[in-house]
Formats: C-alpha cells, sequence, structure tokens
C-alpha cells in the first residue's frame, strides 16, 4: 500500500477503503507513515469528512491498535458517560458514585485539561493522595469495591489515538467530527463500557458552539456505538453559561461534594440525575433505584468516599486553597444577562487551573466562584465573582479574560440554551 494514493484519494475528495484505512492507520501507530504524511491525511480529512462506513472503519482501526478492557466477569452491567468538555463540568464526580449506588458498574478512563475546559482527573487529583493511574487489577479491585473507578487510560488503549491526536492538537485538525467522533469513541469502546451516555455540549465553552455541529456529532458517535455494540445514547446540553458556580479543580470538588450531600447547585443536580438516569437505562436497571434518591439518602456519598479511599485519597482531607483572592463586583443593580462560559473558562485556565502544555502542572486551588448566575438579581457593589489564584501576579490577566464575559442590566432578560437542548 501506498501512502501519496491514500492521501491523494482523500485530498480529491474520494473514499478510503477499509483496507486503506486499516494500513494507514497501523502503519501510523508503527512509525512507517510519517507524521506530516498523517498531518497531510488528517488536514484532507477535516476539508472532505469521511462516510459512516470510513468512520466504522476508522474508529475499528484505532481500537485495533492497542488493548481492549473486558468487564464481563463483574457481576453487575457496566455503563459510562463521556463529556465533549466545557467549563465547570464536573459532572463525573457526583454522577459515577451515584450510578454506582443504583446498582451499575462504571469504569471511566478520563482525561485531563488542556486550554480553557476542565480535566477530570486535575479535579481529582487535588484529594490528598488521590491516584489517578491504576493497574487493570487494581481498576477491577476498585469497581468490586466501590462500584465506580475513574482513572487514567494507560498507554496501551487506542495508541494510534493517542499519537494522532497530539499531532490534530499542533496541524489545526482538532475540528474535524470525524475525526473527534472516532477519537472519543475508540477510547470508549476499547474501555469495555457496555452501554454509554454521551454529553455533548454547546456553546461558548464547548467544541461544539452550535446545536446543528453538536448533532452531527452526537449522530456520528451514536452510529459508531450501535456498530460497536455498546448501547450509545447522547444528550445535547448547554455551555454558554459555566456548569454550576465553582470552576477549577479543588473548588469543583468542594461543589460536587455538596452536591453527594444532598444540596449543591440546580443545574449540577439536575444534570447528575437527568444523566443518572440515562445510564442506568442504557444498562438495562431502569426501574431500580432512582439517582435522586441516592442523593438524598446518602447512599451516593457512601459510594464517593469507597470510591475515593480505594484509590488512595482521603475524602476527609482538606482541599487545596490559592493564597491569593480577588473580588469582582457589580457597577449596577440589575439581572445578570451574561456569564460567558469561555470567558470565565480562560480566566480560570491563566488563574492557574489549566495547562498551557500537557506536561505543565495545574494549581490545585485556582479558579473562579460564581456568586451569580444568569437570570439572577444582582446589587450594585455586590460580588459577581471570586478569582482564586498562588499568585496575585496572574489576576490582571484573568480580569482580561473577562471583559465582556459578564453583562448586568437594569432590565431584560439573559437569552439561555435550555440545560438539556436534545436527547
Ligand atoms: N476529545 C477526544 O478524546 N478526542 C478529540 O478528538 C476531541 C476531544
Amino acid at each position: 500500500m501506498d501512502v501519496i494514493d491514500v492521501i491523494l484519494t482523500k485530498r480529491d475528495g474520494g473514499r478510503l477503503s477499509g483496507e486503506q484505512i486499516d494500513w494507514v492507520v497501523d502503519a501510523y501507530t508503527r512509525g512507517v507513515v510519517a507524521e506530516e504524511q498523517m498531518s497531510a491525511l488528517a488536514m484532507a480529512i477535516l476539508l472532505n469528512g469521511m462516510t459512516r462506513a470510513e468512520v466504522t472503519a476508522w474508529t475499528e482501526a484505532m481500537i485495533r491498535s492497542g488493548e481492549r478492557m473486558d468487564w464481563t466477569g463483574l457481576d453487575r452491567p457496566t455503563t459510562d458517560k463521556h463529556s465533549t468538555g466545557g467549563v465547570g463540568d464536573k459532572i463525573t464526580l457526583p454522577l459515577a458514585p451515584t450510578v454506582a449506588a443504583c446498582g451499575a458498574a462504571v469504569p471511566q478512563l478520563s482525561g485531563r485539561g488542556l486550554g480553557h475546559t476542565g480535566g477530570t482527573l486535575d479535579k481529582l487529583e487535588s484529594i490528598p493522595g488521590w491516584r489517578a493511574s491504576l493497574s487493570t487489577e487494581e481498576m477491577l479491585d476498585v469497581l468490586r469495591s466501590a462500584g465506580a473507578v475513574v482513572c487514567a487510560a494507560g498507554t496501551g488503549l487506542a495508541p494510534a489515538d493517542r499519537k494522532l491526536y497530539a499531532l490534530r492538537d499542533v496541524t489545526g485538525t482538532v475540528e474535524s467530527i470525524p475525526l473527534i467522533a472516532s477519537s472519543i469513541m475508540s477510547k470508549k469502546i476499547a474501555e469495555g463500557t457496555g452501554a454509554l451516555v454521551l454529553d455533548v455540549k454547546v456553546g461558548s465553552g464547548a467544541f461544539m458552539k452550535n446545536v446543528e455541529s453538536a448533532r452531527e456529532l452526537a449522530e456520528t458517535m451514536v452510529a459508531i456505538g450501535g456498530d460497536h455494540g455498546v448501547r450509545t445514547v447522547a444528550l445535547l446540553t448547554a455551555m454558554d453559561r459555566p456548569l454550576g458556580r465553582a470552576v477549577g479543580n479543588a473548588v469543583e470538588v468542594a461543589e460536587s461534594v455538596e452536591v453527594l450531600d444532598g444540596g449543591g447547585p440546580e443545574d449540577v443536580v439536575e444534570l447528575t440525575v437527568t444523566l443518572a438516569r440515562e445510564m442506568l437505562a442504557a444498562a438495562g436497571l431502569d426501574g431500580g433505584k432512582d439517582p435522586a434518591d441516592a442523593l438524598r439518602d446518602g447512599s451516593a456519598m457512601d459510594a464517593w468516599r469507597r470510591m475515593i479511599s480505594a484509590q488512595g485519597g482521603d475524602p476527609d482531607a482538606e482541599l487545596p486553597r490559592a493564597a491569593e483572592t480577588h473580588e469582582v463586583t457589580s457597577s449596577e443593580t440589575g439581572v445578570l444577562t451574561r456569564l460567558d462560559a469561555y470567558g470565565v473558562g480562560l480566566a480560570a485556565w491563566r488563574l492557574g487551573a489549566g495547562r498551557a502544555r500537557k506536561e505543565d502542572p495545574v494549581s490545585f486551588g485556582a479558579g473562579v466562584i460564581c456568586h451569580a448566575k444568569p437570570g439572577e438579581q444582582v446589587k450594585a457593589g455586590q460580588p459577581l465573582l471570586t478569582l482564586h489564584a498562588d499568585d496575585a501576579g496572574r489576576f490582571e490577566h484573568a480580569l482580561r479574560a473577562l471583559d465582556g464575559a459578564v453583562e448586568v442590566s437594569a432590565e431584560g432578560a439573559p437569552e439561555l440554551l435550555p440545560l438539556v437542548i436534545d436527547r
């Protein structure tokens, strides 16, 4: 097979055969196809798209590049969730133990934040002692004892995607629906979950800025899941404003614990319960214990404590706090009409909650607390946001990110996407 032929076929708008896809993904993983050749192919795919058969074959080839996990020995069905990422999206933290408390097993391989979006592993690592890297045997032990495990994917899982994602990140080829869909689904299918709920975020703080592109991504991923025997459902949910009131790492853990304790912000509770019901239904467990009851009766909190302890964390430890704070106050009395997810995410990133390069450390205490959410009444002089950073020099930079992201109006109402846009 000749890599130039493969590139030219896609460049000229043709369809790649199954053999071409199997060969090019395998040869790239082995280093036979060079980075610059895969970069040209990724750009041709971004510009010319892929058919459903091509996306399925591409996903299969990426799964085959590594190991596939198998949880069939467990005594309960497996189900998982994947979010396409957003600002303040801590949902996995209350969700995984809630679903475990309702009788399913959640084997979640999760990621770190990059850019303005946060990563579940960075948030959980702010809990003293908690470990993200587990062997498959350790994952199985945590699943058996706690019902849910959230950890980093090992290097053996979809190595083709690991290599290709790093390449796409530096070649302007991330924003291709077939490449995003196959990247996400290859890892989720290789993870071995029996059912999957996709939370496809829409809005300024998400990958997909409008409902049409989010729907296309969701439909592509649901089709791939179905083709591979994973019962897959997708919800389109709002990411035009941050989720909850806390954006960062330790601050999001604290907010998640409030939810597990039966309190917490309404939107975080609603999305946790909605996604949990979908995960249980996809696993064939609807009609059993309801997730809202698991949050009320303490069983979700018990599962959380078991899950954190089983991974070396201390659920009672004090969480890290940033040394410095800065308040942003309202200059007017009125209604908060705008709290832009991208602006707040960018501010949290600049405060140190996120990283600029994969190898950078994050500040566990850094982030933003939103005292008001869109639609709420505020008074002149009232704090709207508190910025947290280890170094006060970061505030100026973060404040620039918030320019135009926060608006209070004497009259008028915010135009917001519904929390759950579509299923
Ligand atoms: N997340 C992934 O895992 N892959 C992508 O391509 C985009 C987001």
